[in-house]
């Protein structure tokens, strides 16, 4: 039977398992696919000893860097992410890293929400791994703009920086925008510490603003919270995302793209019976 696995440390919180073990029922593909605890001080050889035997891997915190080291040739999406979230062995029994984590950001908001992205103004908070692993395909959706704004500003101009050959991508402070946005992507991990990064209510127009936090959890989170509140048009959280890679990863390892509706509503029913 194909072996996939997930990283991470911890893991015992993935759902990760499940998701893959709902695609392959729903494509019948034959595979097995587990949750594996990495240790913190070698994770390269421990994923390496899995790769003797093992087709793929997904990779979460903290080894999407080490995975982007360790792969044997990178993918040019996850290059510009500078992190691997995707191991797949190819043919040649080489180790190939991939990063699907944007790709799944365009496609829960551009097929599942049906927002477009094309010439609108974007904002974009944080300058994380998070925030990097996303730009390359949000530029390629041909915003009119993309602001990144951070609290540590000179990671903001370093991304904008380094992506400034794809789109108009600028760089920001939290507190220096005031102007209506089209769409703001929380990618800061602010959330896990119940904050909110300190932005102008004033960036949404009522109605009209969409907004995504990355993060997701069985209670809004003070990002989507805060949105709501300001009468954002639609507020959506990272749990779509989090299918979307998934879905991403699947079809890298597998040629077939499951659907991702039956098994985000049955994420969706999990997370609020927790
Ligand atoms: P990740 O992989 O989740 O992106 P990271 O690389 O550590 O993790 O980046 C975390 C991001 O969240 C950064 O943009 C960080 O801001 P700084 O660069 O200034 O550290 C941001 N962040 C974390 N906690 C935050 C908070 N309480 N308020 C605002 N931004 C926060």
């Amino acid at each position: 039977m194909d072996r996939y696995v997930v990283f991470g440390n911890p893991i015992g919180h993935s759902k990760s398992p499940l998701i893959h073990r709902l695609f392959a029922e729903q494509t019948a593909q034959q595979l097995e696919y587990s949750a594996l605890l990495a240790p913190l001080d070698d994770f390269t050889a421990f994923a390496r000893a899995f790769f003797q035997l093992g087709r793929g891997a997904n990779v979460t915190v903290p080894f999407k860097e080490e995975a982007y080291r360790l792969a044997d040739s990178l993918t040019p999406r996850a290059q510009r992410a500078g992190a691997v979230n995707t191991l797949s062995k190819l043919a040649d029994g080489s180790v190939q890293g991939d990063n699907t984590d944007g790709a799944g950001l365009v496609r829960d908001l551009t097929v599942n929400a049906q927002v477009s992205l094309a010439g609108k103004r974007i904002l974009l908070l944080g300058a994380g791994g998070a925030a990097r692993g996303v730009l390359e395909p949000l530029l390629a959706e041909e915003p009119s703009s993309l602001v990144i704004a951070n609290r540590t500003v000179e990671k903001a101009e370093l991304l904008a920086e380094l992506f400034s050959d794809l789109g108009p991508v600028s760089a920001s402070g939290f507190t220096w925008l005031a102007e209506p946005v089209d769409l703001i992507i929380n990618a800061t991990s602010a959330s896990l510490a119940g904050d909110l990064p300190p932005i102008k209510a004033s960036l949404i127009q009522a109605g009209h603003t969409v907004c995504y936090d990355m993060m997701y959890g069985k209670e809004l989170t003070p990002f989507c919270a805060w949105a709501s509140e300001l009468g954002a048009a639609r507020v959506l959280d990272g749990l779509g995302m989090l299918a979307e890679q998934a879905a991403e990863a699947f079809f890298i390892w597998r040629g077939v793209r499951p659907d991702t509706a039956p098994v985000l509503a049955e994420l969706r029913r999990l997370l609020a019976a927790r």
